[in-house]
């Protein structure tokens, strides 16, 4: 039997992926590259020589731009108000490819390697069922023969060490990462307890917000249908168009400018609250840019409308539910809302903050003679009499039954 193993290169798919040779199973290796930090040639030579019968390495980098981060992000959602879902988002499209690779060489099983008390097993879990219901899912983490012979991380180094299982010369960092485009996330071992601060040292994608340089970096991101489709650094006059070169741009800059740090408690699907710090630099200034051109260019019922929506959506995305009738109909309603969403913001960015500075729309629905303190005209002000009566019902007729003495 074929099985596709997503694979990391690290200790625990490589064991995994010996242990699956050993239950019988032909392992293909499979690698998504997304941006993460990862040398794919040495991994690859690793999975070749633990026994996989091929390594695929796929670089979906630009995909995961178009059509994960960017679709997203038109939506502001954010996991319970602070997250923005760096390894949620990167699931979907890490399943996809796998199902498609199983396909290919006729495997009837996937596996990865996520443990059975976090949200990753459930997305990519529901990913692969929602793709290929006939799909044959193996979770090492939550096999008992599996789990009866590897009770911890020695164990796992012992094995490694029996079958000539390459493990790195540094000792592994004592907490666990996932990296991508979007975001590093650092959780679990020393971290674990959330009142402890997590050190400086343990940050790796921006620099301190206090280290950040001392005069702010101003760029211009200009949005069409609500993505961003240019980014221009007003500083050196740094251009970039393209989807992939522009985010890595932002990466870059939010980087520099100690942009996008997060240390939160979060509660997990499966029901278990878990500390993360996460570092999403470009993300975050995306975030706040793309929030700030929607004040000028969107609706305001529509924003209201879109605003209930997208912590559902976030809750979907966190939970797995990516391929889900549900997401369809969001995303849908999303896309409706980001169709005038066009126009450019400038942002200052300067010591953790990106902070929208000025921003202009061939969409705007801002009316300067409407809204200046300045200029009377194109509005009756004394309209604004009765609307203020009207409204004002209610709430007399409530202080007359709850006001008496
Ligand atoms: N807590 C975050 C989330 O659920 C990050 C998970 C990181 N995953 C990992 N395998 N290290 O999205
Ligand atoms: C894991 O359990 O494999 C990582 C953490 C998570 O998925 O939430």
């Amino acid at each position: 039997e074929k099985v596709v193993l997503a694979y990391s290169g690290g200790l625990d798919t490589s064991v995994i992926l010996k242990w699956l040779l050993e239950q019988g199973y032909e392992v293909f290796a499979y690698m998504a590259d997304i941006g993460q930090d990862e040398d794919f040639q040495a991994a690859e030579q690793k999975a070749l020589k633990i026994g996989a019968s091929k390594v695929f390495i796929e670089d979906m980098k630009k995909e995961f731009v178009t059509d994960y981060i960017f679709p997203v992000f038109k939506s502001n959602t954010v996991y319970e108000g602070r997250y923005l879902l760096g390894t949620a988002i990167a699931r979907p499209i890490i399943a996809r490819k796998q199902i498609e690779i199983a396909k290919q060489v006729g495997a009837r099983y996937v596996s990865h390697g996520a443990t059975g008390k976090g949200n990753d097993q459930v997305r990519f879990e529901l990913s692969y069922y929602a793709l290929n219901p006939g799909i044959k899912v193996i979770a090492p983490w939550k096999n008992p023969d599996f789990l009866n012979a590897f009770q911890g991380r020695s164990d796992l180094l012992a094995y490694a060490e029996k079958h000539g299982i390459p493990t790195k010369q540094t000792a592994a960092k004592p907490y666990s990462e996932d990296d991508n485009l979007l975001h590093i996330s650092h959780e679990a071992g020393i971290l674990e307890d959330p009142g402890a601060v997590c050190d400086e040292s343990i940050y790796c994608r921006t620099v301190s917000p206090e280290k950040a340089p001392d005069t702010p970096t101003r760029i211009t991101i200009e949005f069409k249908n609500g993505i961003p489709v240019k980014v221009k650094n007003l500083e050196n006059g740094t251009e970039k168009t393209d989807a992939l070169d522009l985010f890595l741009y932002l990466n870059q800059l939010g980087s520099e400018n100690g942009i996008g740090r997060l240390d939160m408690v979060e509660n997990r699907f499966v029901g278990i609250k878990s500390r993360g710090v996460y570092e999403t630099p470009g993300g975050t200034i995306l975030h706040e840019a793309h929030k700030d051109i929607e004040g000028i260019a969107m609706d305001r019922e529509v924003m209201r409308l879109r605003d209930m929506l997208a912590p559902r959506l976030g809750e979907l995305v966190y939970y797995g539910f990516w391929f889900s009738p549900e997401m369809e109909f969001l995303m849908a309603a999303i896309d409706k809302s980001q169709e005038l969403i066009d126009g450019e913001v400038t942002l200052k960015l300067f010591k953790g903050v990106a902070y929208p500075i000025s921003r202009t729309s061939p969409s705007s629905l801002y009316n300067q003679n409407l809204s200046s303190m300045d200029i009377t005209g194109g509005y009756n002000q004394e309209d604004a009499e009765g609307f203020i009566r009207v409204n004002a019902i209610r709430l007399m007729a409530h202080r007359d039954i709850t006001g008496r003495n």
